[in-house]
């Protein structure tokens, strides 16, 4: 974090600058257009890794999540009310699919509505540009009794290159991506002692599971 807040700062200064300065230079070939874009970068990106270093750093400092009996209902419901709106406005169905409403999972709540959320987000990115766009929430308990939540999707899929590479940090395929959302899953999933794993299919879809 050291490091990189200068950075950030070094680039807010050079923004002004240049804004104070651009009537005396010469924009020729869209210099000017071609500095703000470059400085813009610079700094976007530096404060994304400012955030992704505190979020990083204060999720080191739990060293035990705070572990309490929580109903999978009641996280479904908080993502329901947190995403409706934005699913609402973009015509996304988001289904949720709880056969027993009873199931209880032992878990920071806060930690993994996190999870949640970041994998909602993905999902919404995913199925933006497809017809029917769909998010499956669902929970259950697998085979080797370990409760596990599904988020589904009908998204644009993940291709196996891009497989290998989703869960390390600052990997994104997105223009505006910084690539935390799912390295923090995995490090949150690690704190339970759970598991993230993921299936895809390219122009089909993307599940993601989580085990307790
Ligand atoms: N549901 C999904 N469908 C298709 N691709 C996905 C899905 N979830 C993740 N990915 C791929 O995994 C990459 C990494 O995801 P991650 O959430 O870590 O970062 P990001 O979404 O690109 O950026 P950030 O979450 O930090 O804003 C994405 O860029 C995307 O290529
Ligand atoms: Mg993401």
């Amino acid at each position: 974090m050291n490091s990189v807040a200068p950075i950030s700062s070094l680039a807010d200064t050079l923004q002004s600058r240049l804004k104070q300065s651009v009537q005396y230079l010469n924009n020729s070939n869209q210099v000017v257009e071609d500095l703000e874009l470059g400085i813009n970068t610079i700094k976007r990106r530096s404060e994304g890794l400012l955030k992704f270093a505190e979020v990083y750093r204060n999720l080191n400092k739990i060293t035990t999540p705070n572990l309490k009996n929580v109903y999978v209902r009641d996280l479904f419901e908080t993502m329901y009310s947190l995403m409706h709106p934005t699913l609402n406005q973009k015509g996304i169905e988001m289904e949720i699919v709880l056969k027993d409403p009873e199931l209880i999972i032992e878990v920071d709540a806060s930690l993994i509505e996190q999870v949640l959320i970041n994998l909602i987000v993905n999902a919404i990115e995913a199925v933006k540009e497809v017809p029917h766009p769909r998010i499956i929430l669902t929970a259950y308990v697998s085979d080797t009794t370990m409760p596990a939540i599904k988020v589904s999707d009908n998204g644009t899929g993940i291709s196996e290159e891009v497989m290998n590479n989703i869960f390390i940090p600052f990997f994104s395929t997105k223009k505006n991506g910084s690539g935390i959302g799912l390295s923090l899953c995995k490090q949150i999933m690690m704190l339970h002692k759970g598991k993230i794993n993921v299936q895809s299919v390219p122009e089909q879809g993307t599940v993601f599971t989580l085990q307790f």
